[in-house]
């Protein structure tokens, strides 16, 4: 039976172009589903169906992706749409009051719409900007943070069409690499990276430097991968067999989503380009030629920025084909990914990057061997990245050393401190700077007059440490013998309230 339904000529033409960035067919599954999405509003059976006959899939293959995801929905929504954020961070802070105070204004429990459709909402795990707790995404933007008493006037400003945005915290620390830019006028435009010197080093290592060579730098310079698992960068890329003959893939992993973290969102929105060229010099170093950058649905602003920055680096010959008159190709593709807080572990993010539900694959093999669409895969998290130019800019011994007593690591990192502290925000500090003095000088100690009762230092998944365990460096090798975990630096503190 023929569809009654079917995508206009213009979206047509985008869903075909679409295609194209993918090996396989199937990957563009997603991609096509939000474009349904825009075009129909509500996944409906019909729609499933249209998409299934689109794809050369079954209806049960496109309607089980459908149900896996949060963003894919079944239902209508109203005309705006609110996401309250319930997570731990948001919770210390009152989001159970704020969720309370919304469902009295509206009428209509979490998950419903009002009756003139004007308003649908929902409770959801952390968004990525818990240095702003409680906060809450109307439709794209993020508002925060929330007081309970200034709801119902924010409520008419909204309602009156007004948005307010949540502003970028500004971090006071002695020295930043790649928060420099953060809040920043332009910040995420190609002119400001450049005039801080962004993409000479890609150019001198891709007219200087062998493959090897980039490798052995970025391993001399200890970085460790900073995405939760602190595993060696260099020591990954190697992982690469020599000789295969598939082609090699990057992909970048932008699916923040452990609980407390936010600093890959501030990379994305305000230095872009430090991750691209971070990028582009990992994929010269493992021999890729594809990139592809999985970043979490929920982050518009961060992705509309993102395609904005690799758009002038394809311009300016910094991405693309013979990249800086050089004979290296670099064909980079931003995924948005559809609301899956699994997707963030590397094995489930690449079943989601090719169209499926985002289960985790058993290991062996790895995604170094087999990876994206079968072939050897480096799965690199942004904030990593975005530390690569600044080991060549410094050399690898001088970026090592300015991680403070670590044997193993090297660099900086940026630490997502939120909870119970004055001064919550992303904060940029040599490795091994101790928890103490991330919060009480960094963070100005616990608001409120209370005493800290203990911190969650490595994202919601780390053993909890107490308030006489903070003395011990934010760093892999030290949280973890403290019996905790360095995880994605999400640093989340407790007062003896909580
Ligand atoms: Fe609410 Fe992270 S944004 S907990």
């Amino acid at each position: 039976m023929a569809n009654r339904i079917e995508f206009s000529p213009g979206v047509k033409k985008e869903w075909e172009g679409i295609l194209t960035r993918y090996p396989v067919k199937r990957a563009a599954l997603i991609p096509t589903l939000h474009l349904a999405q825009r075009e129909f509003a509500v996944l409906t059976t019909e729609v499933e169906e249209y998409v299934a006959a689109l794809m050369d899939l079954s209806v049960t293959d496109v309607h089980e992706v459908v149900t896996f995801y949060t963003l894919l929905p079944r239902r209508p929504r109203g005309k705006r749409h609110i996401r309250v954020c319930r997570d731990l961070p948001c919770h210390l802070l009152g989001s159970a009051e704020i969720i309370d105070r919304l469902e009295k204004r509206l009428g209509v429990p979490p998950g419903e719409t009002t009756d003139d459709a004007q308003w649908s909402w929902e409770e959801v795990s952390c968004l990525g900007s818990c240095d702003v707790a409680p906060m809450m995404q109307v439709d794209e933007t993020y508002v925060g943070p929330l007081e309970v008493d200034g709801l119902a006037d924010l409520f008419d400003r909204i309602e009156n069409g007004e948005t307010p945005q949540a502003l970028p915290r500004d971090c006071d620390v002695p020295e930043k690499i790649v928060s420099t830019n953060f809040g920043r006028k332009e910040a995420c435009r190609l002119r400001t990276y450049r005039a801080s010197g962004g993409y000479e080093m890609l150019g001198k290592i891709l007219t200087g430097m062998t493959p090897v060579q980039v490798r052995d730098t970025v391993k001399a310079g200890n970085l460790r991968g900073l995405g939760g698992a602190g595993f060696p960068a260099a020591v990954k890329w190697g992982f690469i067999p020599k000789d295969t003959d598939k082609p090699v893939y990057l992909v970048v992993n932008a699916d923040e989503g452990e609980p407390g973290t936010f600093k890959d969102r501030y990379i994305l929105e305000w230095d872009p380009h430090r991750m691209i060229e971070g990028m582009a010099i990992a994929a010269y170093a493992i021999g890729a030629h594809h990139a592809y950058i999985y970043v979490r649905g929920e982050y518009r602003r961060p992705t509309q920025r993102l395609q904005a920055a690799i758009d002038e680096a394809e311009a300016a010959g910094f991405l693309g084909e013979k990249i800086l008159g050089t004979g290296f190709d670099l064909k980079t593709v931003i995924h948005v990914g559809a609301g899956a807080y699994i997707c963030g572990e590397e094995t489930a993010l690449l079943e989601s990057l090719e169209g499926k539900k985002g289960w985790p694959r058993l290991k062996p093999p790895f995604p170094a061997v087999v990876g994206a669409f079968g072939s050897p895969t480096i799965v690199n998290n942004v904030e990593t990245l975005a530390y690569v130019p600044e080991i060549f800019r410094r050399g690898p011994a001088a970026f090592d050393e300015i991680a403070d007593g670590c044997e193993r690591s090297g660099g900086m990192r940026i630490l997502s401190l939120s909870g119970r502290v004055k001064r919550p925000g992303p904060y940029e500090l040599p490795l091994g700077t101790s928890l103490r003095k991330l919060i009480f000088e960094h963070g100005g100690g616990i608001s409120g007059g209370r005493k800290l009762k203990a911190v969650i230092p490595g994202g919601a998944s780390a053993p909890v440490l107490t308030a006489d365990e903070i003395d011990v460096g934010c760093d892999f090798d030290d949280l973890r013998k403290a019996g905790s975990m360095g995880g994605s630096g999400a640093v989340i503190v407790l007062d003896d309230s909580d």
